[in-house]
């Protein structure tokens, strides 16, 4: 089997004390390695039709200094239940939507609730306290860190209106609250940047600033900076009326307007204020990396797409029939000038996507490495096949690869001594296509050199983002 073993589902849940390992994982990491990313694609009588939008489930790797632990369970989302008790799914995802009849489809429309099942598959976080599922409709999904249960969908006690988030929250590093966007889509349509305290319990979100967008564009994610946050809103967008009346999917409504600026909103995190909204040539992302500031000037680095072919790229006809992706990103680090220009920097030739960063050291700080699973630069339609390691600075290049193994994002973990930006490990899961399982690697992010495997018994589909906790599990 080849690397579209990664796209096949997982249909048991398992729980193992100990993987077997090869290697020695470092003493010092004890904590546990969260993954999230869809289990299966099969819905009942009906199927996902896009990768992102397979049933979530969720994966725990603990790491207890002696031996690493793997349980994975599925998450228990409003569109799970659903398709577990009717067969087929009852909410719309990012490029599929449920049979509904017109009437049923314009009601739901003005109900979020309605709307989305929750099917958060995208990231795992710890938001106001609680471990939550999180994905692009706004509702996280509580779960229960030790067995992986669910706990329910975290009700806020608010009235901020959106239905578009993104899963990358920020943490302030003033204040340890989350900063996120959310897109409400109306007649007058605007993105919001909120505020979600760090205080355990509460789920309130103060809306810190908006900004109004004729027709929202689609954002995976956004930067920080030590005083801002940085969106970039790609020519990307939907028309809310358009989408309403059209009956499709959300991807489907998502017109790619070249013609248009990509723009850089740069909002004051205290005060809220538009400090400023640069424009800059179209392209797309799913990834900001990081943003920094340095003499009144402000750097952006992101993984750009000329267009937005990375979306087309991944329906699942296409990866189940071995089409790779069609575009390879690029990361650029723009430059926004106070005088409301900008120009970019191609920082390095290696196309990577699934970006990581040391982020509790350098998130808004200048910083020299980027982690992620790159791609065949002489073959980039070839699924990814080996983790990288860039330093920005200078463009050098660390590449982790082994025959038939297909990695997922690498997760960057400090060494509590550590005296370097790259002092720590990464944890990778890795699909080894031809042995038909999954393995959880663990590299030496200095040297990029393998230190430890811990082997699962059977395959990890592919998955989108994970996080580390050094508390859970101690
Ligand atoms: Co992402």
């Amino acid at each position: 089997m080849d690397h579209r073993m990664g796209f096949s589902p997982l249909e048991g849940e398992f729980e193992f004390d100990a993987l077997p390992i090869e290697g020695e994982v470092p003493p010092w990491l004890r904590g546990t390695l969260f993954r999230n990313g869809p289990g299966t694609w099969e819905a009942g009588k009906d199927r996902m039709r896009h990768w992102f939008d397979g049933l979530a489930m969720l994966h725990r790797f603990g790491f207890h200094g002696d031996g690493v632990s793997y349980a994975n369970r599925y998450l228990h989302s409003p569109q799970y239940r659903h398709v577990q008790r009717e067969g087929a799914i009852g909410y719309s995802e990012f490029a599929t939507d449920p049979c509904r009849s017109i009437f049923k489809r314009l009601a739901s429309a003005f109900s979020p609730e309605q709307s989305f099942g929750s099917n958060a598959s995208v990231t795992v976080h710890k938001l106001a306290g609680r471990f939550v599922a999180l994905t692009e409709t706004p509702l996280p999904v509580e779960f229960d860190p030790e067995t992986l249960e669910t706990v329910g969908v975290v009700e806020y006690e608010d009235d901020v209106e959106g239905i578009g988030t993104s899963p990358h929250p920020h943490t302030d590093p003033e204040s340890g609250d989350a900063l996120n966007t959310i897109t409400h889509f109306s007649r007058t349509s605007e993105y919001k940047v909120f505020r979600l305290p760090a205080g355990a319990g509460t789920a309130r979100r103060e809306v810190v600033a908006r900004i109004l967008a004729r027709e929202p564009a689609y954002m995976h994610s956004f930067g920080q900076t030590e005083r801002h946050v940085v969106l970039a809103e790609y020519p990307l967008v939907v028309n809310p009326l358009k989408m309403l009346l059209t009956g499709r999917p959300y991807a489907e409504n998502l017109e790619w307007k070249p013609e248009r600026p990509t723009r850089f909103h740069v909002v004051d995190k205290e005060s809220g204020k538009l400090i400023g909204s640069h424009e800059a040539e179209a392209f797309f992302a799913f990834h900001h990396v990081n943003a920094f500031e340095r003499d009144g000037e402000i750097f952006v680095d992101l993984l750009t797409y000329p267009d937005d072919a990375a979306i087309r790229d991944h329906y699942m006809d296409a990866l189940r029939s071995g089409k790779g992706p069609t575009a390879a990103a690029e990361l650029r680090r723009y430059r926004l000038q106070p005088n409301g220009s900008t120009s970019y920097e191609t920082l390095t030739g290696e196309p990577f996507e699934l970006p990581r960063i040391n982020y509790e050291a350098r998130n808004g700080h200048d910083y020299s490495y980027v982690y992620g699973i790159g791609q065949d630069r002489e073959n980039p339609e070839r699924w990814p096949d080996r983790l990288v390691k860039v330093n920005v600075r200078d463009g050098s290049t660390w590449v982790w690869r082994e025959e038939g193994c297909y990695p997922g994002e690498p997760v960057f973990v400090p060494a509590p001594d550590g005296r370097s930006e790259d002092s720590g490990v990464v944890l990778s899961v890795v699909l080894d296509a031809a042995a038909g399982t999954s393995l959880l690697l663990i590299l030496d992010a200095g040297s990029f050199a393998e230190v430890a495997r811990a082997q699962v018994p059977h395959h990890i589909p592919f998955g989108f983002h994970g996080q580390y906790f050094g508390e859970v599990g101690d």
